[in-house]
């Protein structure tokens, strides 16, 4: 369910990973249903770990405008679902270049009754995003990811004071240490010097799976 893992440091020992996502989480048939086909098909997600993080940030910030940038068959999109239905109100605006993963991720959504809390978008995010008035309380972001170093300026421009932009997959399966020059992990790694760079955001790592990071717009 993860994505692949290469020649790579484990950011956390699979075991207390395992360990961790062992505890179930009642009544949440649909999500574990997504997680099989994740599983079954390669698809990487974020998985329960970082999908339970999610759901707090909503609850704790009372967020009410969210956007995913790159939601896949909507798995994230679930956790964000999930925490709106729980608040009673806002949106989660969802996007994906794949409109088949979108019309899976409608027949989940539908099944797991977060769709009125779902807005479903097909095309380029990064242009979604621009083209959303905004701002957005939540903005997170798990596109391609050699196409994460413009996100930290459009983020910016889009989350409201006080939001929080998160993104996934920041520690790279560890490949942001070794010497590999692909374009995913150069697209990591500046990333995250732009996003340490940007006065406007206090940014910090948690290394909870395959690392997030959590941006305070100041
Ligand atoms: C890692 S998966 C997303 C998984 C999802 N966030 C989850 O955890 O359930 C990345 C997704 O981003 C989509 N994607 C990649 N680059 C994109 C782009 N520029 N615009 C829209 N979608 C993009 C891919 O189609 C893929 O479904």
């Amino acid at each position: 369910m993860n994505q692949p893992h290469g020649p790579d440091h484990l950011i956390v020992n699979p075991d207390i990973e395992e360990y961790i996502e062992s505890f179930p989480a009642l009544g949440d048939e649909v999500r574990r249903e997504m997680e099989s086909y994740a599983r079954e098909n390669g698809f990487p997600i974020i998985g329960p770990a970082v999908g339970r993080l999610l759901y707090q940030l909503t609850l704790i910030s009372g967020a009410e405008e969210i956007i995913e940038l790159g939601s896949g068959f909507g798995y994230s999109a679930y956790w964000f679902g999930k925490a709106l239905s729980v608040l009673g109100r806002g949106r989660v605006v969802f996007t994906d270049a794949s409109s088949e993963n979108a019309a899976l991720a409608e027949e989940y959504l539908s099944r797991a009754g977060f769709m009125d809390r779902v807005e479903i978008r097909v095309g380029d995010a990064a242009a979604i995003l621009d083209a959303e008035k905004g701002p957005f309380d939540i903005i997170f972001n798990d596109v391609d990811k050699e196409e994460y170093p413009p996100l930290v300026g459009k983020a910016y421009a889009k989350l409201r004071k006080g939001g929080l932009f998160i993104t996934d997959n920041i520690l790279w399966h560890g490949r942001v240490l070794s010497e590999d020059d692909s374009p995913a992990t150069l697209g990591v790694r500046e990333f995250t010097r732009l996003l340490y760079s940007e006065p406007g955001f206090y940014s910090t790592v948690l290394p909870v799976r395959d690392g997030v990071s959590i941006s305070l717009k100041l």
